[in-house]
């Protein structure tokens, strides 16, 4: 698959969502929104309202990211109401295989997203439940961080495994993914990128998406995987 790129609005103004989500209409995939509930991780951002609200709003599929507890009772609702990726953490789920296959019943993308480190291999026989796997190269919580290379040979793991199940499982990388890591990202495996300051930090964030796809897409076709 082709990289595919997905901002994310935690880096973007909140009081003007609909705005900023317009400014990469053009240019990007999907708008990646990062639903946080201070438990799981040690922020707060928006939750189902604000989606819903961005739902009618957005010319770009929601790809929610959910950092909470509890996603077994919250995702199916986040798909129901629309957004076409919903992506739950392994660490939080206490039934993931039920959840993902009622985010999918519910029309959407299933995602499993897993933070540094948490290793991926357990999760090799129930590939066949997602469609997007989520790697986090920062701890989740907070936009602006560094990217962790430790998590490059995860990716690289990661990608293996999926060819090897010759599934067409997308692998995402969220976390400090900029024009300075994304080609280390796209060169392991990684096919969809989430880059938040890297985007709407930039005084042209449309620009910033078209670069980022150029160098993914690069990266990508010097590839081995
Ligand atoms: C962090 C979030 C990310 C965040 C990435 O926990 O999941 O989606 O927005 O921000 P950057 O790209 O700035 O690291
Ligand atoms: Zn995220």
């Amino acid at each position: 698959m082709a990289p595919q790129i997905s901002p994310s609005i935690l880096s973007a103004d909140f009081a003007r969502l609909a705005d900023e989500v317009a400014r990469v209409a053009d240019s990007a995939d999907w708008v990646h929104v990062d639903v946080m509930d201070n438990h799981f991780v040690p922020n707060l951002t928006l939750g189902l309202p604000v989606v819903q609200a961005l739902l009618d709003h957005s010319a770009l599929p929601l790809d929610c990211h959910l950092m909470i507890e509890d996603p077994d009772r919250w995702a199916p609702q986040y798909a129901e109401a629309g957004a076409k990726s919903v992506t739950i953490h392994a660490e939080a789920a206490k039934a993931p295989i039920r959840t993902l296959r009622a985010i999918r019943a519910a029309g959407a993308r299933a995602g499993l997203g897993i933070n540094p480190a948490t290793p991926v291999d357990g999760f090799e026989d129930i590939l066949g439940e997602i469609d997007m796997l989520l790697l986090m190269t920062v701890e989740p919580g907070f936009g602006g961080q560094r990217f962790l290379d430790v998590v490059l040979p995860k990716i690289r793991r990661a990608r293996e495994l999926i060819k090897g199940r010759d599934l067409p499982v997308w692998l995402q990388v969220d976390g400090g993914v900029s024009a300075e890591t994304i080609e280390r990202c796209a060169e392991a495996g990684a096919d969809v990128f989430v880059a938040g300051s890297a985007v709407y930090g930039a005084d042209d964030p449309a620009e910033a998406v078209r670069r980022l796809r150029a160098l993914a897409e690069e990266a990508t076709a010097k590839a081995d995987w």
